[in-house]
């Protein structure tokens, strides 16, 4: 098995190549002038097993697009077999018809990447676990609460509350606080359909806390600026907010610093400024069996 650094996660690959100790084939790639992706293999891939990582987070079309080139490209190459390691799944957000007419993205993509040959995807957290069952490829999604609450714990958040909205926000705030050895609270919102504009509420209890507020996705900021100001106004002490996946679309962070957290914390699954925490170990462990 030889692992393949995509242009959107070299880095990701990198750390992957180290926890695993597997060789790591980085490839060259560029951009026209017109924004067109160049990819080149440098070294003989043929007769090998590849786990090409690439993860399709903003800007996800492209992204998308040279996983689809990395794949035809590996094959045509001699390549034995190919899987994706795609820490970030676009389009999981768009996995139903929410009005009559609209695309099906999330079933587009991984028809294309079952196209393209790919054997199996594995991927971080997806927003939408119930949507890829079945899928044309499967795909495996890989919990990373562990690794969030890994490098949580060694801030010392003395008996810090974690707070989550949502359904799946339940159960994300359930395995942060079971790792932490701590306790959760839920809180429930409600999105707007057509000003998209988010409304939370918190049960009582957060008054004089620290408090980790969890989420799977940042992506406008939106939803998370929402649940600081409102633990903000009922009294929470310190605020941290934290996720898997920081999108960090134009303004979130600074949304979400205004609204009073003390700091934003997320993986590299989708590298930023706000990337503190890596979840190559896991990935090597549950993908690779590495340590
Ligand atoms: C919603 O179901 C997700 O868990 C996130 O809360 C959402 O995707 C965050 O989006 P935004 O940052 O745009 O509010």
């Amino acid at each position: 098995m030889i692992l393949v650094g995509g242009p959107a996660s070299t880095y990701l690959a990198e750390k992957l190549s180290e926890a695993s100790g597997l060789k790591l084939v980085k490839v060259e790639h560029k951009l026209f002038p017109d924004g067109e992706s160049y990819i080149r293999f440098p070294e003989d891939v043929s007769g090998e097993d590849l786990l090409i990582v690439q993860g399709l987070h903003p800007p996800q079309d492209r992204h998308a697009f040279q996983a689809c080139l990395l794949a035809d490209t590996a094959l045509d190459l001699g390549a034995r077999s190919i899987r994706l390691l795609a820490p970030y799944l676009a389009y999981a957000r768009q996995d139903r018809r929410f009005s009559n007419g609209e695309a099906l993205s999330l079933s587009t993509l991984l028809k294309l990447l079952k196209a393209v040959g790919y054997e199996r995807v594995y991927t971080v957290n997806i927003h939408s676990p119930w949507a890829v069952k079945p899928s044309p490829v499967p795909v495996e999604d890989i919990l990373a609460e562990e690794a969030l609450a890994e490098y949580v714990r060694a801030l010392r958040l003395e008996e810090a509350l974690v707070v989550s909205v949502g359904k799946k926000g339940k159960c994300m705030a359930e395995r942060v606080a079971g790792s932490l050895g701590t306790k959760y609270l839920v809180a429930q919102s409600t999105r707007d359909k057509i000003t998209g504009e988010v409304s939370v509420e918190i049960e009582d209890g957060v008054e004089g806390r620290s408090v980790l507020v969890v989420d799977d996705i940042i992506s406008t900021g939106g939803t998370m600026a929402k649940l600081v100001e409102r633990l903000k106004i009922m009294g929470a002490r310190r605020i941290i907010a934290a996720c898997i996946h920081g999108l960090m679309v134009g303004d979130a962070a600074e949304k979400i610093l205004k609204a009073g957290a003390e700091t934003i914390i997320s993986s590299d699954t989708v590298p930023s400024e706000y990337s503190r925490y890596s979840v190559a170990k896991i990935l090597a462990r549950k993908i690779l069996g590495g340590t």
